[in-house]
């Protein structure tokens, strides 16, 4: 039987990073940049990446492992695992079905993955809300993880300086207590500039026809373009998704949003006039992570004491990227989540 609108409840949030870290120094090395130029541009010191054969699955699970931890939920109890993933190590088997084999589910939920990019975590989070609010699904994992750096032009200075690697997920689960975690959420597309940032998988035609182009693996970015469009629309959008949870931007305690650039980042806090601590930031040391970003900085506010939980706080999550897409959710912030 299907219900009507069950609420949502945030159960669980966790993240992972890789052991090994770059910094713009080390960057040097490889091509002519600075720590200065890409400090004063992004906002970025250093990040994490893969090494070996570390890659987005190892991240993933271990990220999962700790949301699951958190929520108080039993793998087996999953109803559906969706991976949020733009840089996978495979496009298939689904990162999701990995995640699920390794949790070591006996049960054969459904596993899945999206590709939102750097809208991932709200792309699956709206996709979850719509399952458990229809009461199709009560208990769900996503995973937020990518690998970029394996598909970094690493001669690109002015792309590959960006990205880090990282995992972050998220349990959603019925809410008992009728509150509903998700204020409101929304998610937005425009196919149209998807130039502005691809990573074309490599392939070739039958021997028999005509050959394609060649083509690399590797992410490229108009990074002018995309600045100049997330700048534009992401503030008043952000406006709109605090007004749609029926909320005024002071009544919400923290920005938790995409770390792409400091710059994005303080364009939408000057729109909020929201002072430094209302704004969760964590660039600096890990760069752009894609999905995982939101959730990784989420539990590591917590961590470190910028993020305080409680039933009355909130928070908003956004996400931007290839697509281009972009999402945003007003979010409340139980105590015992991260
Ligand atoms: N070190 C030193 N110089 C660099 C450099 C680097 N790492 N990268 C680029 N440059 C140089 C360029 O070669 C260019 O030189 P030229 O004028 O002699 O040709 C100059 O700096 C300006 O390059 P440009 O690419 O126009 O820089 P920019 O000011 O747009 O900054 C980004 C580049 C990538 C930092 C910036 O566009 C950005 O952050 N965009 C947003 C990207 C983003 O958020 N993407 C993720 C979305 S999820």
């Amino acid at each position: 039987m299907i219900n009507n609108c069950v609420p949502v409840r945030i159960a669980g949030v966790g993240y992972s990073l890789p052991e090994t870290v770059v910094t713009n120094d080390d960057l040097t090395k490889i091509y002519d940049t600075s720590d200065e130029w890409i400090y004063s541009r992004t906002g970025i010191k250093e990040r994490r990446l893969v090494s070996g054969e570390e890659d987005a699955i190892d991240l993933g699970f271990d990220a999962a492992k700790k949301a699951l931890a958190k929520s108080g939920i039993d793998p087996n109890e999953l109803d559906l695992i969706i991976a949020a993933s733009s840089a996978p190590p495979q496009l298939y088997p689904a990162i999701a079905c990995h995640i699920q084999s390794r949790l070591g589910i006996e049960t054969d939920i459904p596993a899945f993955d999206l590709t939102a990019a750097c809208s991932g975590l709200i792309y699956g989070m709206q996709v979850a809300k719509g399952f458990i609010n229809s009461g199709i699904y009560k208990n769900i994992l996503i995973v937020a993880t990518d690998n970029n750096s394996r598909y970094m032009d690493w001669s690109d200075r002015s792309t590959s300086i960006l990205f880090g690697d990282g995992a972050g997920a998220m349990v959603l689960t019925a809410s008992e207590d009728g509150l509903d975690d998700i204020l409101s959420i929304d998610i937005k597309a425009k196919g149209s500039i998807g130039e502005f940032i691809y990573k074309d998988n490599v392939g070739q035609n039958c021997p028999l026809v005509e050959p394609c182009k060649e083509r690399d693996g590797f992410v490229h970015m108009n990074g002018k373009e995309v600045y100049k469009f997330v700048v534009k629309i992401l503030p008043p959008y952000i406006e709109e998704i605090i007004e749609k949870a029926g909320l005024k931007a002071e009544d919400v305690d923290y920005l938790i949003p995409h770390q792409a650039n400091l710059r994005i980042i303080q364009a939408v806090q000057e729109r909020l006039e929201y002072s430094d601590e209302k704004v969760i930031t964590n660039i600096k040391y890990y760069g752009n992570t894609s999905a995982a970003s939101v959730p990784i900085a989420l539990a590591e506010g917590v961590e470190k004491g910028t993020v305080k939980l409680g039933k009355d706080k909130t928070a908003i999550l956004c996400g931007f990227g290839a697509g281009m897409t972009w999402g945003a959710a007003i979010v409340r912030l139980r105590d015992g989540i991260c």
